[in-house]
């Protein structure tokens, strides 16, 4: 195998010839010039990975030829080979890019010393940008796949909340718009309460499934206008705990599951289903049990018009304490009126683009 190519410019032929032959025998391929112009024009023909080069030719200098030949190939490697009385300008050839220098009369055994050094050098330096460039794609590439795959899952939550919020809407009508109200109060309170994304995110679900239970409750039960008896008071209210089930069972919803358990709490402890009390009950469900109550009230019903907005939230102040957290409730009060106006038209994203298409 070759060990290189190498370029052997000097203006003497007695110093072209040894170095030619010396290097030769070493292993390498060597070629020669007279001076700087033919070395050029080698180069362009050749990939030379070496240049032994005299400083003081006649016509283009030494200098001259290794600033031309390194801008041409900036991995090329260059031994300026330098009478004693040149030796700034052979340091000067170290500033443009040579790997080393050497002084006339030169030792044999320190020339091909010096090549092999550069040739190694070059290697390395060519070596480690390949490693370099292939990093940097490589994690480029994975970058790329990452996203891919989050955008997969975040597409696949989004299909399944959808899926869960319709199999809901096809029981209940008027739910999903519920839901999808609250979802936004909630949002609104929890982000002034300071909650941060990872548990306005769990918020967001557990409160836009929180009633996802109803679809285990039979139609004569769930779609009956009139009042319920006792029994089918208490199948109602199972769907928090068939909320919990179905959604623990799925990996994302597993946090949110628990806001769904608890959403029917009451701060007192009178709620349902474990009749927990104050912060025994989920943060979660705790901000849902307020923002549900304001839509509640604000929503016409059946069986009562919408309470204007002043008077939904003077029922709230009333009821902190007994059925709400009064700390959430105090935070609840310094939302001004207009942003809850706005949160209760926004579109909820899972919807958008069924709603665009
Ligand atoms: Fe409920």
């Amino acid at each position: 195998m070759e060990k290189g190519i190498i370029l052997i410019v000097d203006d003497e032929e007695n110093i072209r010839d040894i170095l030619f032959e010396v290097l030769s025998n070493e292993g390498y391929e060597c070629e020669r010039a007279e001076g700087g112009e033919e070395a050029l024009s080698k180069l362009k023909r050749k990939p030379f990975q070496l240049v032994l080069s005299d400083i003081l030719m006649p016509g283009m200098s030494g200098i001259d030829l290794l600033k031309e030949a390194k801008a041409a190939d900036r991995d090329l490697s260059f031994i300026m080979v330098t009478a004693v009385h040149a030796a700034e300008t052979a340091i000067e050839a170290m500033r443009l890019g040579a790997d080393n220098y050497l002084i006339k009369p030169f030792n044999l055994d320190e020339v091909i010393l010096s090549v092999d050094k550069a040739l190694h050098r070059r290697r390395l330096i060519i070596e480690n940008r390949e490693y370099q460039f292939h990093l940097e794609r490589k994690v480029e590439e994975r970058t790329r796949e990452l996203h891919e795959a989050l955008k997969k899952i975040r597409a696949s939550y989004r299909a399944t909340l959808e899926a869960l919020g319709s199999a809901l809407d096809t029981r209940d009508i008027g739910t999903h718009a519920h839901s999808r109200r609250v979802t936004h109060y909630a949002l609104l309170l929890g982000r002034t309460l300071g909650m941060n994304d990872q548990e306005l995110e769990t918020l967001e679900r557990g409160v836009y499934l929180h009633d996802i239970g109803k679809i285990g409750i039979p139609d004569d039960i769930l779609l009956r206008p009139g009042k319920l008896t006792k029994q089918e008071m208490e199948i109602m209210m199972t769907h928090a705990e068939l909320g919990k089930r179905l959604l623990s069972k799925i990996d994302f919803l597993n946090e949110a599951s628990e806001i769904v358990y608890s959403h029917q709490e009451r701060y007192d402890g009178t709620g349902y289903p474990r009749g927990l009390k104050g912060e025994e009950i989920p943060f979660g469900a705790r901000v849902f049990a307020i923002v549900d109550a304001l839509d509640a009230m604000t929503s016409d019903r059946p069986y009562r018009r919408a309470l204007p907005f002043e008077a939904a939230r003077a029922e709230i102040i009333r009821a902190s304490g007994v059925q709400f957290d009064p700390n959430i409730v105090r935070v609840f009060m310094s939302i001004p009126k207009e942003q809850w106006l706005k949160a209760r038209e926004r579109p909820l994203h899972y919807e958008e683009e069924r709603e665009v298409a």
